[in-house]
């Protein structure tokens, strides 16, 4: 019995299907509701000289304009560092940045103000890639470092040093749901905030901020976000702000929603990294050392990207033992939309580069990719489980999945299969390439990582809950609903989650980090003991008829199947909404407020060593790519994928995550590439230019299963997080693509591959090769 462990269909499943689901630009317009916009820089780098709105305040249905000058508190902005301006006051630091806020009527007016406001500006020279922000010395903050042992010295001995460097390209989030906002303004300075948001505490704090009024001034709520992957962690903030401008000084609704296009425009993305290793292997090709440089690029401002540089760092030996390290971290500063969280957050760019590191390395030592891997995975044999950053790895399944996969997916046979097709194909190359994932699961930093709930019994015995948790499509509702019914033992229609909402949960950390059920469903349990412990009183107080000699004991109450009974007498039970009416009857609380803090997770930045992560969760994954030689295009022709999430919660939920996850990471690596004019304008702001994977993408053959690991013992249900995790394993393709170049490079140096590896990537490389591809035959 139970809901945990079932394949129970997610919330809003057949909402979304029927169209009955309420995303926030669904909603009506409310009375006397005004539109908001910006009159977004013309360039990249300027100095404001002259902003004149007076024209555009005559244009008919023009309500309002704002600039900084209207700000009544804070213009600066920011999670950690408050070091961007929401409207700019003279330098204007990305393309796109809000000279000043409009509020309109109609859409109709709003263009036709922003083309009214006369701007004057001095155009500065700007910067956006990461050599030319490092050649300027534009950056943000002090380098990072973590070190284990001298690695020097460990290179200098090593029998084997590969060297490298890799460019690794950002990534648009592309959530169906734009960023929006609808404020409205309530008595005495109060503002409601519905925000499309992962972080409504965020969203209700920058708002106060901006507005400069009590936090408890504001109230923000999410019900659903069309998709968040990152993109909604911090900068959902700036459309509310800016619609609570225009609220404030009009006294109006306002609604803020960028169009796709915008909202590709001038929000940050994935932060492109560009890496440099050295990597030392001893004769035994165990690795001895590793020496990393990371780049990240910025954008504009901090935003996230320290915790983001900081969880590439960590990641940086993904599956492997490394016995010496030294990697230094470094964020650019560049003139582009403040880049920020991205499912994996930073993870998948360390990783990408240990593994070109190893991919490369196989090459030099001519050996088998996977047995290189294989041969460095974490193991419990020698002490060989503990990272660079000192955590001990426990329940480590690396060994168990690599060997698992490579018999499953029949590594050897199709190696050798390929081999012979690549010797013998005139035209086509294929690729083959497994690669592990072993992500952390914790925020990195330790205050993140609690969760309050709010959990509220009706005398009908329904359930509402509300946690910090917001609901972005990956399923987080449901599975709270699924923990609460167990735990009440009632069936899991009784009970519902109600939206996301800072005035029943404060203080509440974003849903990110995929830890969001983790946290939320543990503080949702512990408000559920609380109350059954209370109602188990009641009960024992209503089976105990001490006349006729029949007793039971709270202790001894369980809850299960919607009944109510003593364990010594299962058969004389309550029905669980008797035991409620007679709650409420006798003045019991029927509510209860649940907490959770992660045990146990440190990190010291400064000296980069602690345990930030509560736990590991584990996948594999093995890519096999078709590549046409002459044009470079290139297809994913089969992929057999191991995922490690303990006992999963929702089985069928926890699939379309991984498989949504592989996918996203997929296009990430192959088809996703952020293009820019020479001015720092994106030219890939739509669907016709940036292409993400579409159902024909998908690989022919994509097998998919759980490990079942009966070790996993730390989180909810011996769950594990599985979120972001699967991302990392689209990694799987690049490195079959990096493969192939192996064999069309036939013993010689193989060709740098930038990642995405689109297909013009792959030409550039093919026709980088000192000979040319072997002539066909024609006719
Ligand atoms: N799945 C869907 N459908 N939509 C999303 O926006 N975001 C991902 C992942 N899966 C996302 C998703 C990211 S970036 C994170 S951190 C987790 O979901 C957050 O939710 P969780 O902590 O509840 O797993
Ligand atoms: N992961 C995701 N989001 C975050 C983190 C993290 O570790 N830290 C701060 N925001
Ligand atoms: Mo996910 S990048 O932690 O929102």
């Amino acid at each position: 019995m139970g809901a945990v462990g079932k394949d129970i269909p997610h919330d809003s499943a057949v909402t979304h299907v029927t169209g009955e689901s309420v995303f926030l630009d669904d909603v009506a317009p409310l009375s006397g509701e005004l539109l908001a916009g910006i009159v977004p820089s013309p360039f990249a780098h300027g100095r404001l000289k002259r902003l004149d709105i007076s024209k555009a305040l005559q244009v008919p249905g023009v309500v309002s304009i704002l600039t900084h000058a209207d700000v009544p508190g804070h213009n600066r902005f920011g999670p950690a560092v408050k070091d961007e301006d929401l409207l700019v006051i003279e330098e204007a630091v990305f393309l796109g940045q809000p000279l000043a806020v409009i509020g309109a009527t109609s859409q109709e007016a709003l263009e036709a103000a922003r083309k009214a406001v006369i701007v004057e500006m001095e155009e500065l020279p700007p910067i956006f890639g990461i050599d030319e922000a490092a050649a300027a010395n534009s950056f943000i903050g002090a380098p990072r470092y973590i070190r284990r042992g001298d690695v020097d010295a460990a290179l200098a001995s090593s029998h084997r040093i590969v060297e490298g460097d890799v460019e690794i390209g950002g990534q648009e989030h592309f959530y169906l749901e734009s960023n929006i906002s609808i404020v409205v303004p309530g008595e005495q300075g109060q503002m409601t905030v519905h925000s499309s948001t992962q972080h409504p505490s965020e969203v209700q704090m920058m708002v106060a901020e901006v507005l400069g009024v009590p936090f408890n001034h504001v109230v923000c709520i999410c019900k659903r976000m069309g998709g968040g992957f990152g993109g909604k962690e911090t900068q959902a903030a700036q459309p509310a702000m800016m619609a609570a401008l225009i609220a404030r000084r009009t006294g109006r609704p306002v609604r803020f929603v960028y169009s796709k296009d915008d909202d590709m425009r001038y929000t940050g993305k994935r932060h492109p990294f560009k890496a440099w290793y050295k990597l030392g292997l001893d004769a035994q090709n165990r690795i001895t050392a590793l020496d990393a440089r990371l780049y990240s690029n910025g954008g504009c401002s901090t935003d996230l990207s320290f915790a983001v540089l900081e969880r590439a760092m960590l990641h940086s030996d993904n599956a492997y033992f490394l016995p010496a390290v030294r990697i230094e971290g470094r964020v650019c500063r560049t003139n582009l939309p403040s880049n920020t969280a991205f499912r994996g957050f930073g993870g998948p760019q360390g990783v990408a580069m240990i593994e070109a590191a190893l991919q490369d390395a196989a090459v030099a030592l001519g050996v088998d990719p996977l047995d290189l891997r294989q041969r460095n995975a974490y193991s419990d044999a020698d002490a060989r489980n503990v990272t660079h950053y000192g955590q001990v790895i426990r329940n480590n399944v690396l060994p168990e999945l690599f060997s698992t996969l490579r018999a499953e997916s029949d590594y050897d046979a199709r190696r050798a299969e390929i081999t012979a097709f690549n010797d013998a194909s005139p035209t086509h190359l294929k690729g083959l390439a497994v690669s592990p994932v072993k992500f952390g699961i914790s925020f990195t930093r330790r205050t993140m990582n609690q969760a309050n709930a709010l959990v509220n019994v009706y005398q009908d015995g329904s359930v509402l809950v509300s946690t910090g948790a917001t609901e972005m499509g990956q399923g987080v509702y449901t599975r709270i609903r699924q923990v609460v019914a167990d735990e009440l033992g009632i069936p899991l229609d009784q009970v519902l989650t109600a939206p996301t909402s800072t005035d029943k949960n404060n203080n509440t950390s974003p849903t990110a980090a995929s830890a969001g059920t983790d946290l939320n469903g543990a503080a949702a349990l512990d408000a559920c003991r609380k109350i059954r412990e209370r109602m188990s009183v009641v009960a024992a107080g209503m089976l105990g008829r001490p006349e006729e000699g029949l007793t039971a004991e709270p202790a001894r109450i369980t809850f299960d199947a919607g009944l109510v009974f003593d364990t010594r007498a299962p058969q004389r039970s309550l029905s669980f909404v008797d035991v409620c009416c007679q709650a409420y009857e006798q003045r019991v609380s029927l509510g209860e407020r649940g907490f959770y803090a992660t045990p146990g997770v440190d990190f010291n930045r400064d000296t980069g060593k602690g345990s930030p992560f509560l736990y590991y969760t584990n996948g594999i994954a093995c890519s096999e790519v078709l590549i046409d030689r002459f044009t470079g295009e290139m297809s994913v022709s089969r992929v057999d994928l191991i995922m490690d999430v303990g006992k999963p919660l929702n089985p069928g939920i926890d699939r379309g995550q991984v498989v949504g996850g592989f996918i996203q990471g997929m296009g990430w690596c192959t088809t996703e590439e952020l293009v820019y004019g020479p001015k720092g304008q994106l030219l890939s702001y739509s669907p016709t230019t940036y292409k993400i994977p579409n159902i024909s993408d998908v690989p022919p053959v994509f097998n998919v299963r759980f490990l079942d690991n009966p070790n996993s013992d730390v989180s909810l249900h011996r769950s594990k997080a599985v979120g972001e995790p699967p991302l990392l394993l689209g990694l799987s393709a690049w490195l079959a693509v990096k493969d192939a170049l192996r064999y069309a490079s036939r013993g010689g140096a193989v060709p740098k591959l930038r990642l995405p590896a689109t297909g013009e990537a792959i030409l550039l490389a093919l026709e980088s090769l000192p000979e040319p591809a072997p002539a066909v035959a024609l006719g």
